[in-house]
Formats: structure tokens, C-alpha cells, sequence
């Protein structure tokens, strides 16, 4: 098994065929391997620079790929910007071209303005992966987010997602309808209306709209989970004044919380998945992360074999066979 197109950078998801994304799994299933194994160790990107270049804030995405450079045998350095010379003024281009200089073979940018990571893989050479860029895009939560499905139910073609809640900020649903569709799963966004704007024709121009997958968009929650697989709630994500579009917490939380009560609306079957990080108690009740229908955990420990799979994909020498 090959890629279809060769990668030079994960900008968004869709630069994957279905074939692309199996290929990145079956990789994955065969690094899990070594994750679990004795020895957490492999020469794979051994003598490469791996740096990870975060200026919004995160704890699973910066970690798991700096624990999988590191289980990799790569030598992986966090920069962010506060402590470095992004506070002193220097341009977004010349820091990430000096990162470059330096010696990085491979920059994974996460960074608060839509597009930036498709910016400096305009203005430099190395392998860009975004991690992350502002409301638009998050490739390799999406990668997590299929493999997770994919290993607990299999066959992802004809499943019914339901996507809850903050839509309208956030770069995971937009990859994720990418993907789903991709893999032939059906996509449903549930929300206030004034956090369900139709934001695939807000954002594309006119000549790619076609090429969009079909979405459902509703505020009816009982509607929208009733047939669902799986349901991904959304973090309400108050630094970009998400509160600002509903009338106030408690009436959100009344109408659009994931709990045992609205889960009632949804087939016993139905998956639970959240991106993370949790607003336990606002999108989600804690005790529903924890429970037999919850898949993030999961979500989580599948993060680090699939950047694994990445990483050896945009910088390594070995192949699936090789590895
Ligand atoms: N899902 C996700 O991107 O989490 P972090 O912000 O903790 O990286």
C-alpha cells in the first residue's frame, strides 16, 4: 500500500484520498506496536530536528507529537511565543524562516490566524505540519479522530456523526467533515443557529463549494442525535467570544449539553467523542467522558501513533514495509 499523491506538507485533510488516510492508519497500527512494547525507543528519525512552534496554547497536541519525535529518536525543541522574539516584535515569516535556518527538518505549526501554516509553507522548504491554524483547520485531529472510529467500530462508510455544539470557531469540525465524508460517513452539526453558520460557504470560494460534502445543520438536538453513530461535542471556546453568540451559559448548557438526558435522544450504540480539552459541565458532563460510550481516551492514546505515522511519512526513509 502506497500514497496516492505524495505528501510534502498536512496543511488540511483534504490533501488525503481514502486510500491516503487507510495507509496513514495501517502505518499507525504497526507503530502501536512499538508503543506498546518494552522498549519505547526506534532509530527511525534518528539525527532529524523536529520543531514544534505553538503560539496558541496546548497540551495534547504539542506533547504527542513531541513524544512521538522523541519515541522516534528524533531531537524535537518547543518554541512558543511567549519567550521568544515574537515578543520583541519579530515577524511571523522571520521567525519561522530562522527556525528553518537553525536546522528544524520539519515545522508543526500551531498558530491562532486561519492560514498561517499554509503561509510559511509558501516561504520555506521544510515539511510543514498545521497543528492547529485558528477556526479553519486541524488535519491530524481529524487523523486521530477517524482512527479512533475506525478501530472501535470499523467500517466508518454510512455512519451517521453528529457534531455538537461550537461550530461555528471551530478548526476540528471543519477538518472533521472533511474526513468523515471522505471515508463515507453521513455529517450532521447541531447547534444554536447563531453557532451553526453555514461556514463552508462562508469560507471557500464559490468554485469549490461544489466539491464540499452535503452537511445537515439544525438547532433541534433531539433530531440531530436521533439516528447518530457518533456524536463529537465541540469545546465552547470562550477565547474567541463564544459566548457572545448565545444568550447566556445556562440556557446553552440547558439545550445543548451532552448529558444523560439528551443522550437519551440518541440510539444506545451512539459513540461518544470530544476533541478535548473538556469544558466539563458546559458541553459535556464529566461523568459521560468517563463512560462505556466514550471513546476519548482513546482519542487521546491513538494521538501519538498517528503523528508518529506522520512524521515518519514527511521526513523518514522508511515505507510501510520497512518499518
Ligand atoms: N485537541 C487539541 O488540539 O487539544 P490541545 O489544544 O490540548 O492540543
Amino acid at each position: 500500500m502506497i500514497l496516492d499523491n505524495k505528501l510534502n506538507n498536512l496543511l488540511d485533510i483534504d490533501q488525503l484520498t481514502k486510500n491516503d488516510i487507510l495507509y496513514i492508519f495501517e502505518f499507525a497500527e504497526k507503530l502501536s506496536l512499538i508503543l506498546n512494547g518494552p522498549v519505547k525507543k526506534v532509530p527511525v528519525l534518528r539525527g532529524k530536528t523536529i520543531i514544534n512552534y505553538f503560539s496558541e496554547p496546548s497540551t495534547r497536541t504539542r506533547v504527542s507529537f513531541e513524544n512521538a519525535g522523541k519515541i522516534l529518536s528524533a531531537d524535537v525543541i518547543n518554541v512558543s511565543s511567549s519567550g521568544s522574539s515574537d515578543e520583541k516584535g519579530e515577524s511571523f515569516i522571520n521567525a519561522v524562516q530562522t527556525l528553518e535556518s537553525i536546522g528544524a527538518d520539519i515545522l508543526i505549526i500551531r498558530h491562532s490566524d486561519s492560514g498561517a501554516p499554509y503561509f510559511v509553507s509558501r516561504n520555506i522548504q521544510i515539511p510543514v505540519i498545521n497543528a492547529g491554524d485558528g477556526s479553519h483547520a486541524h488535519p491530524t485531529q481529524t487523523l486521530i479522530d477517524l482512527y479512533t472510529v475506525y478501530k472501535s467500530i470499523g467500517e466508518i462508510e454510512g455512519l451517521n456523526l453528529t457534531i455538537l455544539g461550537d461550530n461555528i470557531h471551530s478548526r476540528v469540525s471543519r477538518s472533521a467533515v472533511l474526513g468523515f465524508s471522505t471515508l463515507g460517513a453521513k455529517v450532521t452539526f447541531c447547534s444554536p443557529t447563531t453557532m451553526n453558520a453555514n461556514f463552508l460557504s462562508d469560507n471557500i470560494s464559490k468554485e469549490d463549494i461544489d466539491n464540499y460534502p452535503a452537511v445537515i445543520y439544525t438547532s433541534n438536538l433531539k433530531d440531530a442525535l436521533s439516528e447518530s453513530d457518533l456524536i463529537m461535542t465541540l469545546r465552547t471556546q470562550f477565547e474567541r467570544k463564544a459566548s457572545l453568540v448565545f444568550p447566556n451559559i445556562n440556557e446553552y448548557t440547558r439545550l445543548f449539553k451532552l448529558s444523560n438526558e439528551s443522550l437519551k435522544y440518541a440510539p444506545d450504540k451512539a459513540k461518544i467523542l470530544h476533541p478535548g480539552p473538556m469544558n466539563l459541565g458546559v458541553e459535556i458532563d464529566g461523568y459521560l467522558s468517563e463512560s462505556e460510550r466514550s471513546l476519548i481516551n482513546q482519542q487521546v492514546m491513538n494521538s501519538v501513533a498517528i503523528r508518529m505515522a506522520l512524521l515518519i511519512i514527511l521526513i523518514g526513509e522508511h515505507t510501510l514495509d520497512s518499518i
